[in-house]
Formats: C-alpha cells, sequence, structure tokens
C-alpha cells in the first residue's frame, strides 16, 4: 500500500472514497460507505478540512437537569464514552435542588503575543512600547472596527522581558495584546492584530520580529462555576451523605497534591468539557491546551476543581478555568449540528457558553468523584460498557456473515 497519492486533494469526495478504499484493499461494505457519507452535508464537510472523503459522528447526547445561574439549559454532548452524559444529568439533578450553578466572569480578554528576539537594551525597549501603549491599542482597533463596534477590541498591553542570561538565547521582548474578542473565539482578530503590530513593535524596540499568535494559555479569559450539594441528597446504598461528602472532599484533596491522580481527575473534567465544546464546533484542542496548562501554573499541575464542606455539612465544588470558546465564525454557525447544539441551549453571547460549560465540567467531576469515593466507576461503567461489546460482537457477527 502506498499513502503517496498525486493531486489526491482534486478530487472529489466520491471519487478519493473510492481511491483510498482501493489503496487500503478494503472490501466494498455499503454500511460503512452510508456512514461515512453521514452526520451532514459532505460538500460541506470538504469545505472545512482538505482532503474529505466523509464525515465522523459522534453520539450527540443532551444532558439535562442543568441549572445554570437560575435558567434551565438542556446540555448538548457530542462523546463516545458510556456513562457520561448519564452522570453530568445525574449531578446536575442533585445540584438544582439547591438552585443550581452559580457562574462568573472573571476576564474576558484573548492573549496575542509578539516576539521580539535581538532587543539590545531590554530596559530601553520596554520603556519604548510602554509609552506607545495608546497608539498600540489605536492601530489594532483601527484593524477591527466591527469588533470594536460589537463591544470589544485591544484593550491593552503587557510587556515580558526574558534576558539572554536566563533564557539562553538571545534578549527577548514579548508583547502581549489583550483583546476582548466579544461572541468570537477570536484567533483571527488576535493573530491579524500581532502580524499587523509587529513589525512597527521590533522597530520601537530596536529588535527582530519572532513569532506573532495567540496564546492558547487564556488566563485572562477566565470564567468560574459554582456549586452546592446537600449531603442528604448525595448518600450512595448505606453511606450517609455526610460520609460520602467527607469521602469526595478528601478524594479531591488527593488531586490537590497528586499530580498522577490530578491528570487523571482533571480528565474527568474534561469529559464534562469537552462534549459541549465539540458539539457546539468550538476548538476542543485549544480549550484542552489552556486548561491543563492553567492548572500547571503555580509550577505544579494540579486539580483544576475544589471541592469543601460548609458550616451545614453541605457539599461545595468551584472550578476556574480559561475558555476561548466562541458562537460566531467558521464552524460554529456553519455546520448544522453546531446551530443546533447554540440554539438548544439558547445561548446568545460566547460568556454564557463559558459558563454553561464550566458548569458541565465541574457537574462531571463531581460525578466522577462520587462515584471513585464510594462504589468504584467500575459497576456503573461496566453496566454500560457491556452494552457496547454486545453491540460490536452484532456489528462483527453481522458483517463477516454478510
Ligand atoms: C474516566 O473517563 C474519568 C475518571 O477517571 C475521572 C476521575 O478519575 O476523576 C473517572
Amino acid at each position: 500500500m502506498s499513502s503517496r497519492i498525486p493531486g489526491f486533494y482534486k478530487l472529489s469526495v466520491e471519487e478519493r472514497r473510492r481511491v483510498v478504499h482501493a489503496a487500503a484493499g478494503l472490501e466494498e461494505d455499503k454500511a460503512r460507505d452510508a456512514a461515512l457519507a453521514s452526520g451532514a452535508d459532505v460538500g460541506l464537510l470538504d469545505q472545512f478540512v482538505e482532503n474529505v472523503v466523509g464525515g465522523f459522528s459522534l453520539p450527540l447526547g443532551i444532558a439535562v437537569n442543568f441549572v445554570v445561574d437560575g435558567e434551565d439549559v438542556l446540555v448538548p454532548m457530542a462523546v463516545e464514552e458510556s456513562s457520561v452524559v448519564a452522570a453530568a444529568s445525574n449531578m446536575a439533578r442533585l445540584i438544582r435542588n439547591t438552585g443550581g450553578f452559580r457562574t462568573k466572569v472573571l476576564e474576558d480578554r484573548m492573549i496575542g503575543q509578539v516576539q521580539i528576539s535581538d532587543v539590545p537594551d531590554l530596559e530601553a525597549a520596554e520603556a519604548a512600547i510602554a509609552d506607545r501603549e495608546t497608539e498600540i491599542i489605536r492601530r489594532a482597533n483601527e484593524l477591527d472596527p466591527r469588533l470594536v463596534e460589537a463591544g470589544g477590541g485591544c484593550t491593552g498591553i503587557e510587556i515580558r522581558p526574558f534576558e539572554a542570561s536566563v533564557t539562553g538565547t538571545t534578549n527577548n521582548l514579548v508583547i502581549h495584546l489583550l483583546v476582548n474578542t466579544v461572541d468570537a473565539m477570536g484567533a483571527n482578530a488576535v493573530n491579524t492584530m500581532c502580524e499587523s503590530l509587529a513589525p512597527d513593535l521590533a522597530s520601537w524596540s530596536g529588535g527582530q520580529v519572532g513569532l506573532r499568535i495567540l496564546s492558547n494559555l487564556a488566563d485572562r479569559r477566565r470564567y468560574s462555576a459554582e456549586c452546592r450539594v446537600r449531603a442528604e441528597d448525595i448518600a450512595v446504598g448505606s453511606l450517609s451523605g455526610s460520609e460520602v461528602v467527607r469521602r469526595i472532599v478528601s478524594a479531591a484533596n488527593f488531586a490537590c497534591w497528586d499530580p498522577y491522580r490530578a491528570t487523571t481527575h482533571n480528565k474527568g473534567i474534561m469529559n464534562g468539557i469537552d462534549p459541549v465544546v465539540v458539539a457546539t464546533g468550538n476548538d476542543w484542542r485549544a480549550v484542552e491546551a489552556g486548561a491543563h496548562s492553567f492548572a500547571a501554573k503555580g509550577g505544579q499541575y494540579r486539580s483544576m476543581s475544589e471541592w469543601w464542606l460548609d458550616e451545614q455539612g453541605d457539599l461545595c465544588g468551584r472550578l476556574e478555568l480559561p475558555m476561548q470558546v466562541g458562537i460566531l465564525g467558521g464552524v460554529t454557525r456553519l455546520h448544522p449540528m453546531a446551530r443546533f447544539s447554540l440554539e438548544l441551549m439558547g445561548v446568545k453571547k460566547a460568556g454564557e457558553l463559558a459558563r454553561i460549560i464550566l458548569s458541565v465540567g465541574l457537574a462531571q467531576n463531581l460525578g466522577a468523584l462520587r462515584a471513585l469515593a464510594t462504589e468504584g466507576i467500575q459497576k456503573g461503567h461496566m453496566r454500560l460498557h457491556q452494552r457496547n461489546i454486545a453491540l460490536a460482537d452484532e456489528t462483527d457477527g453481522s458483517s463477516s456473515s454478510s
């Protein structure tokens, strides 16, 4: 089999599919062909990326019972893992007994980085850039008047000098443009600003233009979600609610001091976050990168969430993360499932979407901790897993007999 297929990109989707089947020696399979073509209009998918042969569908489940900032919301989750949608829905049911999730926008700006290398005098360059802050902001905003009209735009800069003696390279000045991208994820707006301003930033610093790109450590675009669960609502089998609360707090503490546990704990949080990000056509790699990097900001990788006991003995949780998602532009508007997901939630602002996403992350984390701290996850997980194995056996059986 050769992976060298000249002109592959010029073929139609159907032709590519035929060529790929032949190249890999796959037998004709009508069911698989139909599946490849399903999910969305393949002609539309063909415009998103290169060399398209079909679509890849994930189950889209709806998490129920969510109340976020006093509003009921049905949450679409595109995910292949059994028990994720059920666990989020179950925990949201307990949390709605105390009024649901309370969320906050902590900061609302993306960061664009311009690297200037070979800066001869870092102190002088820093002063020269700081003196021009107003001009830099004005020039950045001239590039995107529609963003400014929508209430956003560049609102400030940060200047970060890195001395050669510390970095082992040349002197670098890294300039951050802080940009409110309103309802867009904002990569295009921010990258355009960085690329356009870089030559002047280099000339004012006396250095060379280096990289010009947004930072996915979007810690200036942060949100938080909090919740409370009554102890009596969280009992499991013969374990009392207060015992379960005690065990959950202890499990959460484990993730605060051990990075091995923190990674799995945080994966459980992302089990709630990613499916909503995917369902709304957002860039889940950006969200993942930002979330994990934020969790390591203090120098050690830690839990993204906190869980504690309040004076009444009830369980309280909080999650704070960067969230770089949009409801405008690209796939969010073009993909019919992404449009459906946004309409289902009725979100009118990117910030509302971010706040729902954080709430689902917190619910998912609670579901995992509650299971782990009591009966373990295998009992519920295996029940659903068995169903998948039975399905796979059936599918294998039917394809081998056809
Ligand atoms: C499995 O997908 C997620 C968990 O491992 C999360 C956790 O351990 O907290 C159950």
